[in-house]
């Protein structure tokens, strides 16, 4: 359990639900639980400050069983300091208050380098105490990655690829006549939108490369962004597959999330190949990021915290350029179609899917995680 304490308005929330949103992401459930909603349901005859006096008996009482009810398990402490009145300002501003939640004036307390774990000023500095496992680890180095200058997202794929037109996955093919129009409309369309400096990321793929060509300003290439490698079926189309792989066509179409295609990968693989590219996004500010379909739908699922149920059939549609903005606890999306046809690559869930076969025997792989 990691439990986030500080004043009103420095960021608890912000921070436990974009925290929970990266834990899910790669794979640690998790939920907020807001003391507060204990402490509210509990009360009702306190509607005034006098509930957060120390010194009345009754309250303290209330809020101790409040805090008890949502305190089980282990426990890390994270506290954010925040003593610089402009963030405050901003944060009480900008927040939305939670039904009921009772306004008490606080002034801002001045906390020196004492022996408390602590995010100070929006991560001006931190101070880290006794991390004891992995996954406190991950949510430190987590914490110290992310900030909250405003900026924007741009996420696309590529354009249309000669393998797109000829509806095979995977493969290193170019860009088709429709796919250069479309990077040509992209450049347009990023100088439209007057970006301050803008990063531009591709993967090593030649069609995510020669979309970026069309913009004439520096990018960078990431392994990491290279579409889901599709082992045995790269270059096959979706019928091919169920033809030649009956079965594990229908196994992917059983657990999309998690089916390894044999000497291939899953979404769960990509997943977590793509999370140094996700803690990277974290750290800058403007990107625009040109990749694939299921890379795309990782991302995606990261930002709006969709299961991993979901992601493999989120829409990420060809020539279309989803631009997000953070906004108070989450991120607004904006989809902005650039007016070049192109193929559509969605493969639709199916219904009623029917497996007969055990899955280990599958064309001699075994994917570890059936
Ligand atoms: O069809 C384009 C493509 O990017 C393929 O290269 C890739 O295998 C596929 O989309 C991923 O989509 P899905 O997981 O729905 O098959």
């Amino acid at each position: 359990m990691v439990i986030l304490v500080g004043l009103p308005a420095r960021g608890k929330t912000y921070i436990s639900k974009k925290l929970t949103h990266y834990l899910n992401w790669i794979g640690i459930p998790t939920k907020v639980f807001n003391v507060g909603q204990y402490r509210r349901e509990a009360v009702q005859i306190y509607q005034n400050y006098e509930f957060f006096r120390p010194d009345n008996q009754e309250a303290m009482h209330i809020r101790r069983g409040g805090a008890l009810e949502a305190l089980k398990g282990e426990v890390f402490f994270i506290e954010s300091i925040c003593d610089d009145p402009e963030i405050i300002e901003e944060n009480i501003t900008v927040r939305e208050p939670p039904p009921g939640d009772l306004a008490v004036p606080v002034s801002p307390t001045h906390r020196g380098g004492g022996g408390r774990p602590g995010i100070f000023n929006v991560g001006l500095r931190y101070l880290v105490n006794r991390v004891q496992d992995h996954v406190q680890s991950r949510t430190v180095y987590y914490l110290m990655n992310i900030h909250v200058t405003p900026r924007a997202i741009y996420l696309t794929r590529h354009g249309e690829s000669q393998h797109n037109l000829q509806g095979r996955i995977g493969g290193d093919s170019g860009l088709a006549p429709r796919g250069k129009q479309f990077a040509s409309a992209l450049a347009g369309f990023i100088e439209s939108q007057t970006i301050r400096e803008l990063k531009v990321w591709t993967s090593h793929m030649k069609r995510t490369i020669q979309t970026a060509e069309a913009l004439h300003v520096p990018y960078e290439q990431w392994k990491a962004l290279n579409e889901i490698d599709a082992g045995v079926c790269e270059e096959m189309s979706y019928e091919e597959i169920q033809a030649h792989h009956p079965e594990e066509f229908a196994l992917r179409d059983q657990d999309k999330y998690r089916y390894r295609y044999p000497k291939g990968e899953s979404y769960e693989d990509l997943v977590q190949r793509l999370e140094p590219v996700i803690m990277e996004l974290e750290r800058q500010e403007n990107v625009l990021v040109i990749c694939h379909q299921a890379v795309m739908r990782c991302l995606l699922a990261y930002f709006l915290d969709k299961s991993a149920e979901e992601l493999p059939y989120l829409k990420c549609p060809l020539h279309t350029v989803l631009k997000l903005t953070p906004v108070a606890y989450g991120c607004q999306v904006e989809s902005i179609f650039l007016n070049v046809e192109a193929v559509n690559t969605h493969r639709e869930r199916p219904q009623n899917v029917d497996v007969t076969r055990e899955p280990e025997e599958a064309l001699g792989t075994v994917p570890p995680h059936y």
